[in-house]
């Protein structure tokens, strides 16, 4: 029995430097209650283990205005220049996990909305992490995700547009996107801001499933990354598994097999991964 764990399996840079930030405050023990603005991850058992630990999450903006004290945490997905503006005003310390590559983001937005630049942002409007970047381009960004709605954008000839991505955006997509506002005649800025380590995750999955007998994903039935890299990985090898925790695996499910590839979405914990890897080897 040969079992492949892809390297790329589990949190991203961004993901684990957030959780990590978290439980660092915990160990502080500075007395203060914590907040996390939105959930840290899409994965319930750390949520669950994070309230436990006495973590309330804030849901919105209605939620922080209603608290007076305590440590709010930013996730790695960020947030508005007025959410950092209301933390301020209340006295609230503020500790930042925003993944520098989304920081990023919102400095290119401030800066070129500020030199008089349109802003499009290429991304799915209803994302947190899109919600944020509007923020920092003072409300005023055009959100698309779609062929339709690139060709819907009407600014007029020559305006000065700047042009960038939500990090998870799919490459192809934004390219296909972006030649049809090209064709638009602006004076146009293009920054592909999409971050590498959701497509790395992606081809090593699709990699590893064409080579093995089953293969495991690994993550919440609620994380859009994992039902996506599910996909791949049904469309590459017919025996995938979806599991949440190792107990939803049934051992005798996966067959008489000698290959097994195991991989897990953006927001599945290591010892989450390591239990069923284990497991599979203990008993294969
Ligand atoms: Fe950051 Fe990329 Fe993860 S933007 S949060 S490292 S997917």
């Amino acid at each position: 029995m040969k079992i492949t764990l892809a390297k790329t399996a589990g949190f991203c840079f961004g993901v684990e430097r957030a959780v990590n930030t978290v439980y660092k405050q915990v160990d502080k023990d500075s007395g203060c209650q914590i907040y996390t603005y939105g959930p840290i991850i899409h994965n319930q058992e750390v949520i669950k283990d994070m309230e436990n630990k006495g973590i309330i999450v804030l849901t919105d903006e209605e939620d922080l205005k209603q608290i007076e004290n305590g440590i709010v945490i930013i996730r790695s997905h960020g947030v508005s220049k007025q959410i950092y503006e209301l933390l301020a005003k209340k006295g609230i310390e503020c500790v930042d996990a925003t993944c520098p590559y989304v920081k990023k983001i919102h400095r290119i937005v401030a800066e070129q909305k500020e030199a008089g630049r349109k802003i499009i942002i290429i991304g799915n409007a209803a994302h947190p992490e899109v919600e944020g970047i509007i923020g920092w381009a003072d409300g005023e960004a055009s959100v698309i995700s779609s062929p339709e709605e690139a060709g819907s954008i009407c600014f007029p000839e020559n305006e000065k547009v700047c042009i960038v991505a939500q990090t998870t955006f799919n490459y192809n997509k934004f390219e296909e996107l972006v030649e049809i506002l090209r064709e638009k005649r602006y004076d146009i800025i293009v920054l592909n801001t999409i971050c590498s380590a959701t497509k790395a995750r992606q081809t090593e999955a699709k990699r590893i499933a064409e080579e093995s007998d089953a293969m495991i994903v690994i993550g919440d039935k609620h994380s859009s990354n994992t039902q996506k890299l599910f996909e791949i990985c049904k469309n590459a090898c017919k025996n995938t598994y979806y599991i949440q925790t190792l107990e939803d695996l049934e051992l005798n499910q996966l067959g008489s097999v000698t290959t097994v590839g195991i991989t897990a979405g953006a927001s599945t914990p290591k010892n989450i991964i390591e239990e069923v890897q284990n497991n599979v080897r203990i008993n294969f």
